[in-house]
């Protein structure tokens, strides 16, 4: 996610806001960059690396002067992590300066209507459209309030923007949608940002901006309007009680407790710009007039290795597309029968780690064409794939994947319907099935998940003695199984092997005894009475036994953890950040590092 700060008072503000954006670096970015108004003109400054790069250009001491500005770190989402695409970005005639953190979804027809009227860019992202449109209204005639009005009013998607115009050096305009952004009132100076930690060293009063208004700030002012009307809005300011740590992680204990809380907006992320829910078709513009696999191999470690698993249920049963699933360390070192005419997908959260890179370049070696799923704008994986379709997940910073493979599965689920209908093997009222389904799916996990933490919370005191722990699933609920036994592995440091349920009775059932329990991924599905005769074999021999079922699947078990009905395969999505949230709270009650576990890297870039 991107981070911006705005600064407008009686202080040097440049100082303000390098040290306000290092406070949102957990946020993770690539490029960075300032602007501030000095003497009727707009100064500039951005570049793309860390804020290290951008305080080097920062050292004369002009950069003291000015007493207000606006700051940016920039997480790549359309264009590269260039210093031309870094923010902030000049409207063509130079009067206005914009930050932004979100995703305009049209802005490539907004973008070819103002070349049409002469406006020229100089850059590849959606964000400069933003201020281009911003300063095209001003030039009709209209004010900069009017112009925001009707710049926003044509913008798709989401979006958190400050903006300053070189006349008036001393006033801020900021909007959102979609994307946060607080406000920090100060005395005689007041505060814009992404996140709360940027200025809670000067002010803990803060006033949330809501979607679909507008803000405007002077050193002595706060203003709020509607973005329908331009009507004033008062709001009550709250004080935060906060320390810095906790603002980054907005609250939670830990990163990777945020970024499960995270999944419903990522699933939300995930769908913008790919569901025309007019037309009710999924739009994949990445895939527009490529051919459709005819088989696919898919490459991937760990986690992600586990998302193209499930992908594989999914793209062989919906799409007919027969898939291969390999690790890539295995994948890299043996003979891998491809040739011009194969298809490999790559996926990677990081889109950095070696050993998945080297299947990308061994696959390119053999004239394949590999498609890269990624997380990481930008990355190497991302960079030489012939094809990447991004998973819009945002940073993802705790070691512990979790929002990436939810937006890992949400991307392929997207790509299984996609090339279905191009295929014609699907109707026009199963893909609206699936659509309503998707669209309705963030409310509906943001509803579950405080409960799921409660009763992971219930469980762990239960379960944490354990020595050891299967974890079983059948059909699309093995791969949860293996991913459910990876986290609690890695995180709580207790042995567990996800399997394959009906693979029990060929050996492991041989471990089962009280001391060795297990957590049985059994939905409501046509698989369950297979699974309910495998728990019974581990009943019989004195196994205990979690199952996360449904309230009608009425199993007989030590402890049942209900999830909500919902469609093939959509039940996957409560399973997920449930089996998240169990060895989260493991973790917790043994007293582990949650986000830094021992030994591991959040990119294994090595091999
Ligand atoms: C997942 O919790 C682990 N941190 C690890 O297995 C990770 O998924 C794996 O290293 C692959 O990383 P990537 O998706 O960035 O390629």
């Amino acid at each position: 996610m991107c981070g911006i700060i705005a600064y407008t008072g009686h202080r040097p503000a440049t100082p303000i806001i390098i040290e306000g954006l290092k406070r949102l670096e957990y946020r993770g970015y690539d490029s960075a960059g300032i602007a501030f108004c000095l003497q009727n003109k707009l100064s500039v400054i951005k570049t793309e690396g860390k804020l290290s790069n951008l305080e080097q250009k920062l050292n004369s001491q002009e950069v003291l002067l000015n007493t207000s500005g606006i700051g940016h770190t920039r997480w790549a989402t359309h264009g590269l992590p260039t210093t031309q695409n870094a923010h902030p970005h000049l409207s063509q005639n130079g009067r206005f300066a914009l930050v932004h953190n979100g995703i305009i979804e049209n802005f490539k027809e907004l973008k070819k209507d103002l070349i049409s009227k002469g406006i020229t860019f100089t850059s590849d992202t959606d964000t400069e459209v933003l201020v281009q449109l911003i300063a095209y209204y001003v030039d009709k005639g209209n004010s900069i309030l009017q112009a925001i009005q009707k710049s926003l009013n044509q913008v798709k998607g989401s979006y958190a923007f400050a903006l300053i115009e070189c006349s008036q050096p001393q006033t801020i305009w900021a909007g959102r949608c979609s994307s946060p952004l607080i406000l920090g009132k100060g005395q005689g100076e007041n505060f814009i940002a992404s996140d709360i930690p940027a200025f809670l060293p000067y002010t803990k009063e803060v006033i949330f901006l809501e979607d679909y208004e507008i803000a405007e700030i002077t050193p002595s002012q706060i203003k709020l309007f509607s973005l329908s009307h331009l009507t004033p809005i008062a709001r009550e300011t709250v004080l935060i009680h906060w320390d810095i740590q906790a603002a980054q992680k907005e609250g939670y204990k830990h990163f990777m407790l945020k970024e499960i809380f995270e999944q419903p907006q990522v699933i939300e992320n995930c769908l913008r710009g790919r569901i025309d829910a007019s037309k009710q078709t999924i739009i994949i513009p990445e895939l527009n007039d490529i051919p459709i696999p005819s088989r696919l191999k898919i490459v991937a470690c760990g986690t992600s290795y586990h998302a193209g698993l499930w992908a594989k249920y999914l793209l062989e049963d919906i799409a007919k597309i027969p898939v291969e699933v390999e690790i890539a360390s295995e994948f890299r070192y043996r003979e891998s029968l491809l040739d011009r005419d194969s298809w490999v997908m790559v996926i990677s959260q990081s889109g950095e780690t070696a050993d998945t890179l080297a299947g990308l370049r061994l696959a390119k070696e053999k004239k394949a064409t590999v498609i890269g799923l990624c997380n990481v704008i930008g990355s190497s994986i991302a960079r030489e794939s012939d094809i990447t379709i991004y998973t819009q997940a945002g940073p993802e910073i705790s070691v512990a994947s979790t929002k990436a493979m939810c937006s890992q599965m949400i991307t392929l689920l997207l790509l299984t319907l996609f090339w279905a209908k191009q295929k014609q093997i699907i109707s026009q009222q199963t893909i609206n099935s699936f659509i309503k389904q998707l669209v309705t799916l963030p409310e509906q996990l943001k509803n579950n998940l405080t409960a799921y933490h409660q009763k992971a919370k219930e469980l762990t005191p239960k379960y944490a003695w354990a020595k050891s722990f299967f974890y079983l699933g059948r059909g699309i609920y093995y791969p949860l199984a293996l991913e459910g036994a990876l986290k609690l592995k890695e995180i709580s440091y207790i042995h567990a092997e996800g399997y394959a349920a009906g693979e029990m009775k060929h050996g492991p059932i041989a471990l089962i005894d009280p001391e060795f329990p297990t957590f049985a991924l059994a939905p409501k599905d046509n698989l369950l009475p297979k699974i309910k005769s495998n728990l019974q074999e581990v009943q019989a021999r004195g196994g205990k036994i979690i199952a996360l079922t449904e309230p009608d699947a009425l199993l007989n078990v030590d402890d049942t953890w209900f999830m909500p009905r919902s469609q093939h395969p959509f039940t996957s999505f409560f399973v997920l950040p449930a089996l998240q949230l169990f060895a989260y709270e493991t973790a917790i009650y043994l007293g582990k590092d949650v986000d830094q576990p021992r030994n591991l890297a959040k990119s294994v870039t090595v091999e």
